[in-house]
């Protein structure tokens, strides 16, 4: 993990309130897995603290994150123009680790949390992948050419505007006979996290099922506390440092 001064390469708008931001790092920043993720300036001073963003893509020093316009930090960080410098920390967390015998995994995304599972797609080509994406209406949908990748890909919307009016945990659901998973990865709002967990529950479903949580968060590196979430042996843990990927059934939803 370093903390670098990047350059911002591009600043673009990919959907309704979402944008597209890359940056060139000055050096390597070492191996990135998909899951791990950034801390990054906002480019206003005024806001000393960094944002945490999944990291989308990593092309030699070329960094991509996308995300969606929600407080001042990232109204600020969506004017960002070429050439602009950014301190970014980075890689942060664990990100997905997919076992070599997991050939079938299927990938749950819902809104801004399709981001960090987009590198595990790509960096994986020797897994067979099911996708199922859901946003809340057309003018969200976005990046399916990286979800395209997989196998199979089910895009839903909360008002069917664009593909079934669903949700992708209820899609995968209808589906899940056929696609014979030996591993699920999702991430998402806390609502879809917990509705995942409560229907594998209801169909005494053990199939391996790896999510990625967001919480409030403050230095991003296991100090501050800020992001302490519980899991369900009664302990804490620390979503930055010791996620944000946890097996479901270790962590309180
Ligand atoms: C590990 C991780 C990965 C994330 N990946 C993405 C992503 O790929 N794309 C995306 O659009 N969003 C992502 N988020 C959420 C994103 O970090 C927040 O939306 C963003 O920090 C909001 O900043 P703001 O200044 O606009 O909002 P404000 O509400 O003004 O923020 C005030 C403070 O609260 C923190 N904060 C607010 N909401 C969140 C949140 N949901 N999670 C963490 N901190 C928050 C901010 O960092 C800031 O310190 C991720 C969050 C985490 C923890
Ligand atoms: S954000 Fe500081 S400990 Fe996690």
């Amino acid at each position: 993990m370093k903390e670098v001064l990047s350059t911002v390469k591009s600043c673009s708008q990919i959907a309704q309130n979402v944008y597209s931001l890359t940056v060139t790092l000055p050096e390597s920043a070492g191996e990135i897995k998909g899951g791990q993720f950034l801390n990054i300036a906002t480019g206003d001073n005024s806001r000393l603290l960094k944002r945490p963003f999944g990291i989308v893509k990593a092309e030699g020093l070329d960094i991509t994150v996308c995300f969606q316009v929600k407080g001042e930090g990232t109204v600020a960080l969506s004017k960002a123009k070429q050439g602009d410098k950014l301190s970014v920390l980075l890689p942060l967390g664990n990100g997905f680790n997919l076992p070599e015998n997991a050939k079938n995994i299927v990938v749950l995304g819902g809104g801004v949390g399709i981001f960090p599972l987009i590198p595990v797609i790509a960096t994986n080509p020797d897994k067979n992948f099911y996708s199922y994406i859901g946003f809340r209406n057309d003018k969200c949908v976005c990046l399916l050419d990286e979800f395209n990748k997989s196998k199979k890909l089910t895009v839903v919307t909360d008002d069917g505007s664009y593909g079934q009016k669903d949700n992708a945990v209820n899609a995968y659901f209808k589906d899940k006979q056929s696609v014979k998973a030996d591993m699920i990865i999702a991430c998402g709002p806390p609502v879809m996290l917990r509705a995942l967990k409560a229907k594998l529950k209801e169909e005494n479903d053990s199939t391996p099922c790896l999510v990625s949580l967001e919480e409030r968060m403050g230095c991003g590196i296991g100090a501050c506390l800020v992001c302490v979430c519980k899991k369900s042996d009664g302990n804490n843990a620390r979503v930055c440092k010791d996620g944000p990927v946890f097996d479901i059934n270790e962590v309180e939803l």
